[in-house]
């Protein structure tokens, strides 16, 4: 981690800031929320009264308060999508069957990747050993790559996952056939609010990065143009296995 030749009370220091800066952030973020609500439920009630009217005027009233209302969306989004970033780093942890979580996720998600012609096909390891998992934040992890591989893939595609051990790790594999990455774009992706997308936060995958480092694991990505995207998540098991595997 950057600042790790720092002294100790310099780097101390620091974090502390860090922490406050973040908690600032934070709270913000939450403070927003509440007037943007009650924005976006007036801007409804307007809708409502100005979709009766039939006037030239009603109608440009009506497309102009539809894009505020697309703009509230986005600016929601933003802060939802910013609240869980900034949620990713305090994990609680307890040792959890992955493949549960896999299968409690592919349930809740299946509907969507049906409306989206995303064939979804799960290929989980027999006998994983337990990881020290937040099944919530975990979730979060499958959800934000299952979202990045169904809009990689706008007319449909599949989407793998595969869990396995591998060298005394647990891993969970997410592949895509979809459009895929050039080096520029992969130098990036992990940067906060870097996105390729007109209305994408580009927190998705920073927040995946910050949950997995947060449970001492460590994410991978490979991916070439048209053919597709493989992230993999390496996780330690929650008691160490013998050297044998
Ligand atoms: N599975 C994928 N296939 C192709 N590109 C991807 C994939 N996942 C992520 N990306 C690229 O990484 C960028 C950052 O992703 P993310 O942090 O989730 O933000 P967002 O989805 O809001 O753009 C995306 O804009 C996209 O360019
Ligand atoms: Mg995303």
């Amino acid at each position: 981690m950057a600042g790790d030749s720092l002294p100790k009370d310099e780097r101390e220091r620091l974090l502390a800031q860090f922490a406050e800066i973040a908690a600032l952030a934070g709270g913000l973020a939450h403070e927003i929320k509440n007037p943007l609500s009650t924005i976006s439920l007036n801007l409804e009630l307007l809708i409502e009264d100005v979709s009766e009217g039939d006037s030239a005027r009603d109608r440009r009233i009506l497309k102009k308060l539809l894009s505020l209302q697309q703009e509230c969306r986005r600016m929601g989004g933003i802060l939802e999508d910013f609240l869980k970033f900034a949620r990713a780093g305090q994990p609680d942890l307890t040792p959890c069957d992955l493949n549960q979580v896999v299968r409690e996720f592919l349930e809740f998600y299946q509907p969507e990747a049906n409306a989206n012609g995303i064939e979804i096909s799960p290929h989980l390891g027999a006998d994983l050993p337990e990881v020290n998992l937040d099944a919530g934040l975990f979730r979060q992890v499958l959800l934000n790559l299952a979202i990045n591989a169904q809009q990689a893939m706008p007319r449909g595609g599949l989407v793998e996952i595969q869990t396995r051990v591998r060298e005394g790790r647990v891993e969970l594999e997410m592949i895509d056939n979809g459009c895929g990455m050039d080096e520029k774009t992969l130098s990036r992706i992990f940067e906060v609010f870097w996105s390729t997308k007109s209305s994408g936060s580009g927190l998705g995958l920073p927040t995946v990065k910050r949950i997995v480092e947060a449970h001492e694991g460590r994410v991978l990505v490979d991916s070439a143009p048209g053919r597709g995207t493989q992230f993999t998540i390496s996780l330690p098991p929650a008691v160490k296995m013998p050297n044998v595997l």
